[in-house]
């Protein structure tokens, strides 16, 4: 696509015109190679597209074959992607090497290549279509349906689609308050955190005084395990650009900017070359579509601190200042960037703005439960067997996302607890595996939406342990602006390592629940305000776990290594010898065939024994 020159849009009949001349364009007849070229390219999907490129033009196919270089489908875990349409075939862990059968057996054939189709782990049977695979099935991809579909560095492809007629549709038919008033009547929520509603933030930013406003759009995404923004960003860049220029319509601004961590390298280029495309047809800067608003957007990287993510330290990190949070009101929408009302909101909810404005906010408001309007994007992580980006009607329950979708968890394990929210989130029990996921009853449960971030663990997930983690992550990444998160943080991790390390004592879980709540309600920003979930959930719902961690001094997850052991049961070992080989301290002894036994003294608890065993007869105590 680079390098191509783009039509300049000056009217919506412009982008109506060049749509239809596209679409004409478009060979029906093509077969469509579709390869996420994104997160993939971790396992090589750039040498698969170069394998097929070749395969393709040594065959003599270009004409019947077009292959298209896309984001990520979703299916992460089964990566490299390669789907094939019309027929929808998927492919998945496709190797360079794969591309000649691909070609010869399914294109050039019309059969499959069985061996690299997806596999049912329960029914064992092949499925040959994207769209009868379970993980894709139970979804309802809206806000992410172009990622893995859509060439993201291609304008025109994402115009072919229906892309920038919202933009047109608010632009020349509504004025600013009916936008804003659209977005309210939506019942839109922010995807970026608190949940707060979209509308009525646009409301006060266009209400406020000034000449000069912002837009920002959020891509920080610190969450350890998240990726759901950098999908978006990767795979549908133009959704978040046209959902900013319809804010900038609403509230007055002439200038955006969107904020992306500087480890997001793809995500960075393939929004520069949208931006750069965007401003080439002229959908940005002067007189965007004859209607006399003027808007450009710029990206700015940030250095990766968690805390820029917060919506005051991110502007101060725009202004070139240090980044951490200052106190609030005055709100952004009153007082934002360099003093100035700005709208600040998640990339997924400028991808949310993008649809409303395309299928109508009844359409938009129908999905959904009462309070929880739309889909949400999750990035599906863990102990459960299908990992990846996974998007839902809200109100799903967690059983369908972990179960239906994730297909349940590894190796045959139990579901201990699902982590919503990101590192200030909360854990949830198998109890309630059959919650909605929507803002309201994640809160009342303890935990918080978050972006999306969901991590799955299993009866191998010890809850103090991952209540340790998440603080320690919140203690390296506090800017320490504040007594109660900063020293806060500290105690709640010094008294958590001492419980993990068989030095907990009476008191100490009143001492943490106290510390949450004192945390919860003093400290200055979301950081430390939400600090304490991870703790304070894990003690409502386990707090066994860390009684018998304190007094009993046993970690029965096997993951605190002062608080187990481990031991051979004799009953379910056959004496196949793998542990005793593989052991690196010879710590195991026992004759061919006959019961093994580990030795405490010489066991210094590396798990090589635990995880090698496929009858399961090394055990916890
Ligand atoms: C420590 C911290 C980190 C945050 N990180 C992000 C982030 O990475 N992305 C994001 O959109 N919001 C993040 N937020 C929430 C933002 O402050 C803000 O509420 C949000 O971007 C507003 O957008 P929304 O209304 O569309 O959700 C974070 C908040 C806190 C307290
Ligand atoms: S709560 Fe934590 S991150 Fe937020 S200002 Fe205070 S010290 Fe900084
Ligand atoms: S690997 Fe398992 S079955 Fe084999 S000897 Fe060790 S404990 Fe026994
Ligand atoms: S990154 Fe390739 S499928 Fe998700």
């Amino acid at each position: 696509m680079r390098g191509k020159r783009l039509q300049q849009i000056r009217t919506t009949a412009d982008l109506e015109r060049l749509r239809g001349s596209l679409l004409q364009k478009g060979d029906p007849g093509k077969i469509l190679i579709r390869i996420c070229n994104t997160g993939c390219r971790a396992r090589k999907s750039a040498k698969v597209i170069e394998a097929f490129e070749n395969e393709v033009r040594e065959q003599g196919l270009q004409d019947k074959v077009e292959i298209k270089k896309t984001g990520c489908h979703g299916f992460c875990e089964m990566g490299p992607i390669v789907v094939i349409e019309p027929e929808n075939i998927f492919y998945c862990r496709v190797k360079p090497e794969d591309t000649g059968d691909i070609v010869s057996e399914t294109i050039l054939n019309g059969g499959v290549v069985e061996r690299l189709l997806w596999k049912d782990p329960d029914t064992k049977k092949f499925i040959k279509c994207e769209k009868d695979i379970p993980f894709y099935k139970k979804q309802k991809k809206s806000i992410s349906f172009n990622c893995g579909r859509i060439d993201p560095t291609d304008i025109e492809d994402y115009i072919a689609g229906g892309g920038y007629s919202a933009l047109g549709k608010a632009l020349t038919t509504m004025t600013p308050a009916e936008v804003v008033e659209m977005v309210v009547a939506s019942g839109l929520r922010g995807r970026g955190g608190g949940g707060f509603p979209a509308g009525i933030k646009w409301r006060l930013c266009s209400a406020a005084p000034g000449n000069i406003k912002y837009i920002i759009a959020n891509g920080d995404e610190g969450d350890p395990g998240a990726f759901m923004d950098r999908s978006l960003m990767e795979g549908d860049p133009h959704s978040i650009i046209e959902g900013m220029i319809i804010g900038a319509f609403a509230i007055g601004a002439r200038h955006g900017f969107i904020y992306v961590r500087q480890e997001y390298p793809i995500a960075i280029e393939h929004l520069s070359i949208a931006i750069q495309q965007a401003e080439e047809c002229g959908l940005l800067g002067k007189d965007i579509l004859g209607t006399g608003l003027d808007f450009t957007i710029k990206i700015d990287r940030g250095a990766g601190a968690f805390v820029c993510g917060e919506e005051t330290a991110l502007m101060i990190s725009i202004e070139g200042r240090s980044g951490t949070p200052r106190s609030r009101p005055p709100y952004p929408a009153i007082e934002g960037l360099w003093g100035k009302p700005t709208v600040l909101n998640n990339v997924e909810t400028f991808g949310n703005i993008t649809k409303i404005f395309s299928k109508g906010a009844d359409w938009y408001s129908s999905i959904g439960t009462d309070n929880s309007k739309g889909t949400k994007i999750f990035s599906l992580v863990g102990k459960v067997k299908n990992t990846g980006l996974v998007e839902v009607e809200m109100g799903t329950t967690l059983r369908e996302i972990i179960f239906g979708i994730g297909g349940g968890i590894r190796k045959g394990k139990r579901f201990k607890a699902v982590q919503t929210g990101g590192p200030s989130g909360g854990c949830i029990p198998i109890s309630r595996i059959d919650m909605p996921v929507d803002y309201d009853s994640l809160r009342e449960a303890g935990a918080i939406m978050g972006s999306g971030g969901m991590i799955v663990m299993d009866e191998s997930s010890c809850m103090v342990d991952l209540a340790r983690y998440f603080i320690q992550f919140l203690l390296f990444e506090s800017c320490g602006k504040c007594i109660p998160c900063r020293e806060g943080l500290k105690q709640m991790h010094h008294i958590l390592t001492n419980i993990c390390e068989g030095r907990g004592e009476h008191g100490d879980i009143e001492t943490l629940t106290e510390l949450g709540r004192f945390m919860t309600t003093t400290s200055l920003c979301g950081l430390g305000g939400t600090a304490s979930n991870p703790v304070l959930s894990t003690i409502r719902y386990f707090r066994d776990e860390y009684e018998a961690h304190i007094y009993d001094k046993k970690c029965r997850a096997g993951v605190c290594k002062n608080l187990f052991e481990y031991y051979i049961d004799e009953e379910l070992c056959n004496g196949c010898t793998l542990c005793k080989v593989k052991c690196p301290e010879g710590a195991i002894t026992g004759r061919k065939k006959k019961p093994h036994m580990i030795d405490p003294q010489k066991c210094i608890k590396c798990g090589i024994c635990y995880s090698l065993c496929k009858l399961e007869a090394v055990r916890v105590r």
